[in-house]
């Protein structure tokens, strides 16, 4: 199923001479979180094998898409959307409500024009928000 996501997303792309979504990831993502996905979380880089645990909220959803590292990144929206769609893919299809739909380009043109408040202050509201959900 995750790997069937992943080749979706990678054959939907729109330019076929566009570089591929590993090498866009190597390029703008990994310098922070790594080849592999998994951060420096002892120094505030998260693994992104968590963030799908976010997409189950709809506050968390658009922070998805608003962490800096992607909305100032020099992607464009369709580009972005399938960069995001493909970490959450290809590191946290685990973690992916069963209900998970696809960000969309617009949605993400909408969601990376807001101002929106601090990424880290987000964050945390957040993981209250889903650990309060977890059943006890
Ligand atoms: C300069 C370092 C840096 C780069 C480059 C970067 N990120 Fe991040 N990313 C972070 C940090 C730090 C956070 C935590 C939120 C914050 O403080 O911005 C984060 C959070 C995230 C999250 C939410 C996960 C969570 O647990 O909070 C996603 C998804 C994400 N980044 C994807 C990307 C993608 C995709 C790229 C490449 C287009 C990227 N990031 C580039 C540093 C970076």
């Amino acid at each position: 199923m995750k790997r069937l996501l992943v080749a979706a997303i990678l054959l939907a792309s729109p330019r076929p001479h566009a570089a591929s979504l590993p090498t866009l990831y190597t390029l703008h993502c990994s310098g922070c979180h790594g080849a592999a996905g998994h951060g420096v979380p002892e120094r505030g880089i998260p693994d992104l094998h968590d963030a799908g645990l976010y997409a189950g909220l709809p506050a968390g959803r658009a922070y998805l898409a608003q962490v800096p590292g992607l909305t100032q990144s020099r992607l464009d929206n369709p580009t972005a959307a399938r960069m995001l769609n493909y970490v959450l893919t290809h590191f946290s299809a685990d973690n992916l409500p069963a209900d998970f739909h696809p960000y969309t380009t617009a949605e993400i043109a909408t969601l990376r024009g807001q101002t929106v408040s601090d990424a880290p202050t987000r964050r945390q509201a957040l993981l209250a928000a889903i650990e309060g959900k977890k059943p006890r």
